[in-house]
């Protein structure tokens, strides 16, 4: 078991080396640079107010996080609110929907008030990075395509590897302390999807990666080039599963709390520039939480 595991992660670190050294994924990060240059938003300060009432006035019945409750519906990622325009939002609020049980906030927010809350519900959305984000995303990119590695596996706008889940939009619904606990705690992932898996067959093939599929019969091993292999049990000598995800544990003290920072931001980044695009496919994530 030990020695399969040791395997996997040999051929794991072989490829992140191979990949390194070949540069694969040295152009991949293009699309997100002209928000990187010039950040776009004004209104800092105004969401930062909005924020106070938001917790205390919606977050009630939308969840701290926008993203619905028992009184109330998600109105952070779902793409119906995320495509009304300011004004609408702000006559939402202002007037409410009574007969649906939204209340009219015009007694008790003046205009600046329900804009800026308006505005943090923006950021909710992760349509403006109105907050400062925690670190510096030019050096998380760096980060995650070259020294730290996460590019061996994870792919961000089609280009990474085929391991480890696609991170392009993982931002957009979650949040920093989320991605940051993702990065250094793995292994308390409630729901690991992944399992490191070495497989010899009887005529002596070797196959390791992740297990994507078992059942009595066979099982499907996805290889570190991205290729799938389902296999019989019936022809394999040994299969060895791994107990621990494949991502790897060791983040939190590899890296400060600075880089992780950074990666975080890079990876909040990456999700707001994608962002529009995302919500506009018909079966996209934002599509569960109706
Ligand atoms: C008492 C619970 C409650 C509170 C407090 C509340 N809402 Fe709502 N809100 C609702 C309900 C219920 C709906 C759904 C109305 C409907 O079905 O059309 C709603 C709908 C909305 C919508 C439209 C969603 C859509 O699908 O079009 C927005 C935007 C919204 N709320 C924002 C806010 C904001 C911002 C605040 C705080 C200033 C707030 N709400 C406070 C209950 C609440
Ligand atoms: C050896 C492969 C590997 C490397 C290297 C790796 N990851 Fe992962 N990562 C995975 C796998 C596999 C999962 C899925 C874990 C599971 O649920 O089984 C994962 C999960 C995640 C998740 C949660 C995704 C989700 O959908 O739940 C985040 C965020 C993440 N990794 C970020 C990173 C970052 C940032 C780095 C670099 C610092 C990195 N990973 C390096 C394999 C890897």
């Amino acid at each position: 078991m030990e020695a399969a595991i040791s395997l996997v992660a040999k051929r794991i670190s072989w490829i992140l080396a191979a990949i390194l050294f070949l540069g694969v994924g040295a152009g991949d990060f293009r699309a997100d640079s002209p928000q990187d240059q010039a950040p776009k938003n004004s209104f800092s300060t105004s969401s930062a107010a909005g924020k106070i009432d938001f917790i205390s006035r919606c977050a009630g019945c939308h969840g701290l996080d926008g993203r619905g409750g028992e009184h109330a519906p998600n109105i952070a990622t779902k793409p119906d609110v995320q495509h009304k325009s300011d004004g609408a939002l702000f006559a939402i609020v202002r007037d409410g929907i009574p007969s649906a049980g939204m209340p009219a906030f015009r007694a008790l927010l003046d205009a600046a008030r329900i804009k800026a809350t308006v505005d943090y519900l923006r950021v909710l959305q992760g349509q403006h990075a109105a907050f400062p984000l925690p670190g510096d995303p030019m050096k998380g990119r760096a980060l995650f395509s070259a020294s730290a590695g996460c590019s061996g596996c994870h792919m961000v706008n089609g280009h990474g590897g085929f391991i480890g889940p696609d991170l392009s939009v993982y931002a957009g619904d979650h949040s920093a302390e989320e991605i940051r606990e993702a990065i250094v705690h793995p292994e308390q992932d409630p729901d690991p999807r992944s399992k490191a898996v070495a497989v010899v067959t009887r005529d002596g093939q070797k196959f390791a990666g992740v297990l994507r599929n078992e059942d009595n019969f066979s099982l499907q091993v996805q290889s570190l080039d991205g290729a799938f292999h389902s296999l019989e049990k019936s022809d394999l000598k040994s299969i060895e599963i791994g107990p621990q995800p494949v991502m790897p544990r060791d983040y939190g003290s590899k890296l400060s709390s600075s880089q992780i920072d950074d990666l975080v931001s890079y990876l909040t980044r990456v999700a707001q520039t994608n962002a529009p695009a995302v919500s506009e496919q018909p079966d996209s994530r934002h599509d569960e939480d109706q």
